[in-house]
């Protein structure tokens, strides 16, 4: 066994990436990206290693047009045994949807921002943790798994700096319904390690980390910094996206998130495993870059 140096003595010997590309990273692609890409690159990161992954959501088309054909793409996948596949849920309607089409796990989403809820599902909050409640009690009805993101936990582009305080209380509204996997979203990708730290060690100090997981864009190339930050604090689930992909339509200037090939080269480098065939990873990334006409 590899001896750690005390800094280290947190990390995880494994850690879970929760792939996030073909939802986080194609919402936000300007031009129609075909429904058969999309299933193309979720059985390409199965094939790389992938359990869990975010395969598209069910959310407005009106305001997410890219995520319009989530039905065609759930279905059309080829499922893999041993793989977990997530669709984003904002309401009842959209778990109404995909139901119909037999995903296995959903992840609901609210903020520690107020602006940024108005601006991204159009409601306070108090209705976001309402309408979770709603769709939980279906869910659970259904079998599924359940995990939920709180986005803006660390900078907001409408309100700034986002304190601990103000996550808390969200993530406290979301255990008392009986969410235990919560995704911390750095939407805006603007977060420094010392304020992931921060945030952690408050979480840390009331609940244990176990249930977190973080999900940190790259706007600033700072997610990998921000990721190591979380590994000291012994998290042991990230959220990444091949490629690099994405970022949210309604938080402006936001990228995409941390790419997996990265932050799987930087775990595996550490000694820390990920599942991940790193080859096969880059193969997928190089093809959905290529199938959206990426050049660099
Ligand atoms: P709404 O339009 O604001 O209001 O929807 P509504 O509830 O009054 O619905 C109006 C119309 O939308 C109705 O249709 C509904 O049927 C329809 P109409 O009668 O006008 O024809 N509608 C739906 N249609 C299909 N599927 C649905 C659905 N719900 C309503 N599920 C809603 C509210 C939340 C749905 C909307 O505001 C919305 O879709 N917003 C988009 C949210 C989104 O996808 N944001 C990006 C993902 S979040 C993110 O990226 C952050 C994350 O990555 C973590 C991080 O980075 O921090 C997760
Ligand atoms: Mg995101």
């Amino acid at each position: 066994m590899k001896l750690r140096s005390q800094l280290f003595a947190r990390c995880p010997p494994t850690v879970r990436i929760v792939e996030v590309g073909p939802r986080d990273g194609l919402q936000n692609e300007p031009a129609p990206v075909p429904a058969a890409a999309k299933i193309a690159l979720v059985e390409a990161l199965a094939g790389a290693g992938h359990t869990h992954i975010e395969v598209a959501s069910f959310v407005s088309p009106r305001r997410v047009p890219q995520m319009e054909d989530a039905e065609e793409v759930c279905r059309g996948i080829r499922r893999r045994p041993g793989v977990i596949y997530t669709a984003l849920i904002p309401n009842e309607e959209g778990l109404e949807r995909a139901l119909k089409v037999a995903v296995d796990s959903i992840a609901v989403f609210t903020a520690a921002s107020e602006t940024f809820n108005q601006k991204n599902i159009g409601c306070s909050t108090a209705e976001s943790l309402e309408r979770i409640r709603r769709v939980l009690a279906r869910a659970r009805a259904e079998s599924l798994r359940v995990r939920a993101y709180v986005s803006m936990a660390f900078v907001c582009p409408y309100e700034g700096r986002i304190e601990p305080v103000r996550v808390i209380e969200v993530v406290e509204r979301l255990r008392d319904m009986g969410i235990e996997r919560i995704s911390l979203g750095d939407t805006l990708g603007a977060a420094y390690p010392d304020q992931v730290s921060r945030l952690l060690e408050a979480l840390d100090a009331r609940w244990g980390l176990g249930g977190f997981a973080l999900h940190l864009h790259d706007t600033y190339r700072r997610a990998l910094a921000n990721a190591l930050a979380g590994l000291l604090h012994g998290i042991e689930e990230f959220d990444a996206s091949t490629g690099g992909l994405g970022g949210c339509p309604f938080a402006p200037g936001a990228r995409g998130n941390v790419a997996t090939e990265e932050i799987v080269e930087l775990f595996e480098g550490m000694g820390i495993a990920t599942g991940i065939d790193l080859e096969k990873q880059r193969e997928a990334s190089r093809k959905i870059r290529e199938a959206l006409g990426r050049t660099r």
